[in-house]
């Protein structure tokens, strides 16, 4: 079974989620040490910067198939040629819409139309590139003679792989599984293909629609760490391996995915994309291994098995280790942080071990404040306003009060003080009297890093800048992390975060 990897091109289009190329990078030298067999980089034609991300990745990241989204335009075709040439195994992936609601009202084509060009644009890419993909998109709304009929053409012309998308979320399972039937039955020529599935999860079934794709026999599955991608998202690619592993008695499958590593991938992205993970979301949740009853507590104290049909270990997640101590160097830093699978600059590994070291004069550190110190200290927004100094007086009795100081886009100090509910919303209040701003806070969020009370707090937030709408009319949110071993300071670091993105999206940045 071949796992191809869309993180950075649907998880990309996550609402809210922009990555920089070497932001992509990062993340793609992770997907390779995951053991995904494909990973589509990017859709080259959308930009010059998602070009050169994508070429770099082909260039610079050995082992999986590195892939490039192309629409059936001659363009797009050559921007995603140009963009994974240089990769040891280049795909080109096409894709043109096929149901009757696309073509009348998007595309203004007849089938005839989208015929010819599915032939002319699967042909351009097989003379550029021998590995091609094809999808067409909205499939599980096209009419099923239509799609055998393109899908022929698309073998005919070169296609390798045939994807086919529920791209609106909109199948059942049993009903895309007769789907695939139907295209293995139907479309001459498809035993010279690998059918593929693409699911995306508006009714919560991309994963059940995958799998009985798979179970229907597809082949390959395209999916997402922690499930991102448009609107509610793709099929959460640690979903997928671990029910193909879990139910291997059924399915009959296996992939090239080390398990191992699923956990610190998810890590990974959620702190490069600022999306964080729901605590109840399957395999990666906080929640996801935690007993609260005591019934169940009970069991898997008797009997693991009881209650956990996954060992926490088999997708990386042993007690946290310590990895380092206070006499330890920026050498031994730097190693552990490749150990990881962060690969920081002279710079980032400057900051980083600045904070370590501020760290292990506190307690000791384990590879999950680690992780949360490159969290914090190199996945923030441009930065208009910095965070210098909170100070908070608060108690039963006195009224909650924070004075907070700042650095202001020119370089300027900025002190205010301000009361509130509690220490948070006084540190809130003062920020806000600073920034000239007041957002809506939808969401506070606290956790800690590992046990013990000397942990690393991490807060995530989320914003509402009712002033700003997003492309769907709504008022748009902006999400913002920060960790420290004091909670206020946390706080107010996540509050800032959030902030100068929304500013920044206001045209602030300087
Ligand atoms: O959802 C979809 O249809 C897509 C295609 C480009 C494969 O993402
Ligand atoms: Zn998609």
């Amino acid at each position: 079974m071949l796992i191809f990897d869309t993180t950075l091109r649907d998880g990309e289009q996550t609402p809210g989620v922009s990555l920089t190329g070497e932001e992509k990078l990062q993340l793609a030298r992770q997907l390779a040490r995951l053991g995904v067999d494909v990973i589509e980089a990017g859709f080259p034609a959308a930009s010059r910067g998602d070009l050169e991300a994508v070429r770099r990745i082909a260039l610079e990241v050995e082992g999986p198939r590195i892939c490039a989204l192309a629409r059936a335009r001659e363009e797009d075709i050559r921007a995603a040629w140009e963009a994974v040439r240089y990769a040891e195994k280049p795909r080109i992936h096409v894709f043109i819409a096929t149901s009757r609601i696309h073509l009348e009202h998007k595309l203004r084509m007849t089938r005839e139309e989208v015929l010819a060009r599915t032939r002319e644009m699967v042909a351009l890419a097989s003379s550029l590139c021998q590995d091609v993909e094809f999808s067409p998109e909205d499939a599980s709304r096209t009419e099923p003679g239509f799609l055998y009929e393109i899908l022929e053409a698309a073998i005919e012309a070169g296609a390798s792989t045939v994807n086919i998308p529920d791209t609106v979320g909109y199948a059942l399972p049993e009903e895309f599984a007769s789907l695939i039937r139907g295209i293995r039955k139907n479309v001459p020529g498809i035993e010279r293909a690998t059918i593929s599935v693409h699911c995306h999860d508006d009714l919560g079934l991309a994963v059940a629609n995958s799998l009985a794709g798979v179970a229907a026999g597809a082949r390959q599955v395209e999916c997402t760490v922690n499930g991102l991608g448009e609107r509610a998202g793709n099929a959460a690619l640690e979903e997928i391996v671990m029910a193909l592993l879990v139910r291997r008695d059924l399915l009959g499958l296996s992939c090239g995915v080390k398990t191992e590593n699923i956990a610190r991938t998810s890590r990974m992205v959620s702190t490069i994309t600022g999306v964080p993970v729901p605590p109840n979301k399957a395999i990666v949740g906080a929640n996801a291994f935690a007993h609260e009853s005591g019934v169940h507590q009970d069991g898997v104290l008797k009997e693991r098995r009881t209650y956990e049909i996954i060992d926490p270990k088999t997708i990386g997640l042993a007690e946290s280790k310590l990895v380092l101590g206070k006499l330890s160097g920026r050498h031994a830093l730097k190693e552990r942080l490749q150990g990881l699978g962060w690969r920081l600059s002279e710079e980032e590994l400057g900051r980083v071990f600045a904070r370590f070291k501020e760290l292990a004069e506190k307690k000791e550190v384990t590879e999950a404040d680690l992780e949360a110190i490159v969290a914090d200290e190199l996945y923030r927004p441009p930065e208009i306003y910095h965070l210098e100094q909170v100070q908070v007086v608060c108690g039963d009795r006195g009224i909650p009060t924070a004075t907070v100081r700042l650095r202001g886009p020119s370089g300027e100090e900025l002190v205010d003080a301000d009361h509130g509910t509690g220490p948070v919303d006084a540190v809130y209040r003062a920020i806000n009297r600073i920034v000239g701003e007041s957002p809506k806070l939808i969401e506070f969020s606290i956790k800690a890093i590992t046990g013990g009370l000397d942990a690393i707090g991490e807060v995530t937030i989320t914003v509402e800048a009712p002033e700003l709408a997003g492309p769907n009319g709504r008022p748009r949110h902006f999400s913002g992390q920060g960790a420290s071993t004091d909670i206020v300071v946390a706080s107010a670091k996540a509050y800032l975060n959030a902030l100068n993105k929304l500013l920044a999206a206001k045209g602030g940045n300087p």
